[in-house]
């Protein structure tokens, strides 16, 4: 990754929104909480929803990101704040939580960011989908962010469609009243054409700096990634 533009991310956490699901959040969750932890700071993930979960030999739900996401942070912390809500059914969250008989409750959410939030000087939130994903009949993924209040980050996937999306993420952003720290460029499709121009398009038209680039890799290692973060631009 590397960093074009610098920013300053005042708050004690950031909330890691991307352009749609499957486009590199818990990657660069991850990368973040490495970047954090290598200053010396106590850093914890959360990933309040997870759809998509398998029992384990003890019959407890676990989701792939939320493992990833322990395993990055520097502070131990309950799984059941780490990720409050976790669903089986790996589709829409409110259609995986009417399928398990739950309602997800923002309150419940809030309630375990405090938390972690007492138990470390940073926490990187990891939003599920892309930003306006329903988390129930009346609430979204914006309305959850817009309680944290925490500053954006947006991970865009390259890919074509890109641009729309992410403008529009940005101006969703935007009428919640919360700021978008950054964004980074993740470019998860290596065949894409114009990658580079679509990078600067967006970098031209979004009003919040680019706080890196990363390339395609078979294998992307989030420890690499956070090496190549200016932590600086985070905390
Ligand atoms: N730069 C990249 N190069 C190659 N593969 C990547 C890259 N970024 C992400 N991936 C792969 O794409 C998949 C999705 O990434 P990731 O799980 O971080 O996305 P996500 O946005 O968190 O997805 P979800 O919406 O399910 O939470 C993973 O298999 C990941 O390893
Ligand atoms: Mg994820």
């Amino acid at each position: 990754m590397s960093a074009r533009h610098s920013s300053l991310i005042t708050r004690h956490g950031v909330f890691v929104t991307g352009t749609d699901t499957g486009v590199g959040k818990t990657l660069v969750a991850c990368a973040l909480i490495l970047a954090v932890a290598e200053t010396g700071r106590r850093v914890v993930g959360m990933k309040p929803v997870a759809a998509g979960a398998q029992a384990n030999a003890q019959g407890v739900l676990v989701n792939d990101d939320v493992v990833r996401i322990m395993a990055a942070s520097n502070v131990a912390a309950p799984q059941t704040n780490v990720n409050p809500y976790c669903f089986a059914p790996a589709t829409a969250p409110h259609l995986a939580a009417r399928a398990s008989g739950v309602e997800i409750v923002l309150e419940v959410i809030l309630a375990a960011y405090w938390k972690l939030a007492a138990l470390a000087e940073f926490v990187v939130v990891e939003g599920v989908g892309g930003f306006c994903v329903p988390l129930n009949a009346r609430e979204d993924s914006a309305d959850l962010a817009r309680h944290l209040g925490l500053p954006v980050l947006l991970v865009v996937g390259m890919r074509l469609g890109c641009l729309n999306h992410t403008l529009l993420t940005a101006q969703a952003i935007r009428a919640r009243g919360l700021r978008l720290a950054g964004w980074i460029a993740n470019r998860i499709d290596p065949s894409m054409a114009v990658a580079e121009e679509n990078v600067t398009a967006l970098a031209e038209r979004l009003a919040a700096p680019l706080l890196g680039e990363i390339e395609f890799t078979a294998a992307p290692d989030p420890q690499r990634i956070a090496a190549l973060l200016d932590s600086s631009h985070l905390i």
